[in-house]
């Protein structure tokens, strides 16, 4: 996507053949910063640390890591650590393993001298596949957005309502849940998206708005708890998410709220759709609320707050009484008959076992 004029992608090798370049996110949507990593280490902080966030770059940003390990230590046991290290990072979005795994498949057979140069056109492939699996998921969405606003009166936008960042800034390009809103409002539909806010670290309100202002979408950003009064009043046409980790039965875990958004989508019968990218399918497990392990994060995220105050400085307040305990889960599990339709890459699918193998029929998962 541009920015300020200029194609941008979230992840890139810098010229100077020895580093990468990322945009720091915890810096939106107040300043657009970039960053250098040159070492494991900082590859390994700049996941932790959510400079760069969402599934799919986090997969990313671990296969750049990798190459930024083995140009120091390509050994076997260098490559072995650096899985290790990148893979502890951050628990929930499966797309990190899928993609260590699949680097170390390619690399472990390479002799050493040559695993620095396979990591580096390895991480790059993994990009280039990340855009074009999610220009697909945009393809394979855009006319279920165009069949909703047939139905709608002449003149109205589809209203969607989307959770946490699953756009451009969150994978290589595109996103996967706004890469249907981007084709469908380049095409000429009219849409208007509503953003959670995405508490406690708000990626709606400081990434999702930041992405949609500045490609042009109509938005207006929510409080999380604004939703389901929405789709109440007739005010949400669909629902589209993204996803960390779905697993071989359709489970879907994402972002903490999501679950009570299908809630919602589903008692109001607005459609709930996730868009699923095949690197965050995790085909080991069936039952998601039993099986994903979900991210504890500090309780500072809940009880503090950072913003941009009048004078243009940044601060951070405490909003809760001093000595009152916070509890901090990242994602949550949206059951499977929940959801409406899984947006794939190679298309939609019921969210069932039948469904998704259909589309994927070399799933490693016994029918
Ligand atoms: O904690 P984050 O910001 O990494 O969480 C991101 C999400 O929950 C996204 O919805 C998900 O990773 C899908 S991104 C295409």
């Amino acid at each position: 996507m541009k920015v300020n004029g200029q194609a941008r992608r979230t992840i890139w090798p810098e010229p100077d053949g020895v580093s990468v370049g990322i945009i720091d996110q915890t810096r939106l949507p107040h300043a657009f910063a970039t960053l250098r990593l040159t070492t494991l280490a900082e590859a390994a902080h700049a996941i932790r640390a959510m400079q760069v966030r969402g599934a799919p770059l986090i997969g990313a940003t671990a296969a750049h890591g990798l190459w930024l390990a083995l140009r120091a230590d390509p050994s076997d046991a260098g490559l072995h650590h650096a899985r290790t290290t990148l893979l502890a990072t951050r628990p929930t979005a499966v797309n990190l393993r899928w993609a260590l795994d699949r680097a170390l498949a390619h690399l472990l057979p390479l002799p050493p001298t040559g695993r620095a140069a396979g990591a580096r056109a390895f991480a790059a492939a993994l990009c280039d596949e990340d855009v074009a699996i999610n220009r697909a998921i945009g393809e394979a969405g855009l006319p279920l957005l165009r069949e909703l606003a047939a139905r709608k009166p002449a003149g109205r936008p589809l209203n969607i309502l989307t959770h946490c960042n699953a756009g451009w800034l969150a994978t290589v390009d595109w996103g996967t849940a706004t890469a249907p809103i981007y084709l469908a409002h380049d095409a000429g539909l009219p849409v208007h998206v509503w953003v959670d806010e995405t508490r406690p670290r708000n990626q709606g309100a400081s990434l999702t708005a930041w992405e949609l202002l500045n490609h042009g979408v109509p938005h207006t950003v929510i409080v999380d708890n604004a939703g389901g009064h929405l789709m109440q009043h007739g005010e949400v046409d669909v629902v589209i998410v993204g996803t960390d980790r779905t697993t071989a039965d359709g489970d879907v875990c994402n972002k903490i709220g999501t679950y009570l958004k299908a809630l919602a989508a589903h008692d109001n019968g607005v459609p709930f759709y996730v868009a699923v990218p095949s690197p965050s399918i995790d085909w080991t497990i069936r039952d998601g609320v039993r099986e994903i392990p979900i991210e504890e994060r500090a309780a500072g995220e809940i009880t503090r707050l950072t913003g941009r105050q009048d004078d243009g400085q940044m601060a951070t307040i405490t909003i809760t009484p001093e000595g009152s305990a916070a509890a901090n889960p990242g994602f949550d599990v949206t059951p499977a008959r929940l959801v409406t339709g899984l947006i794939t890459e190679r298309g939609v699918a019921p969210a069932t076992a039948a469904g998704l193998r259909r589309l994927f029929p070399e799933s490693p998962i016994a029918p």
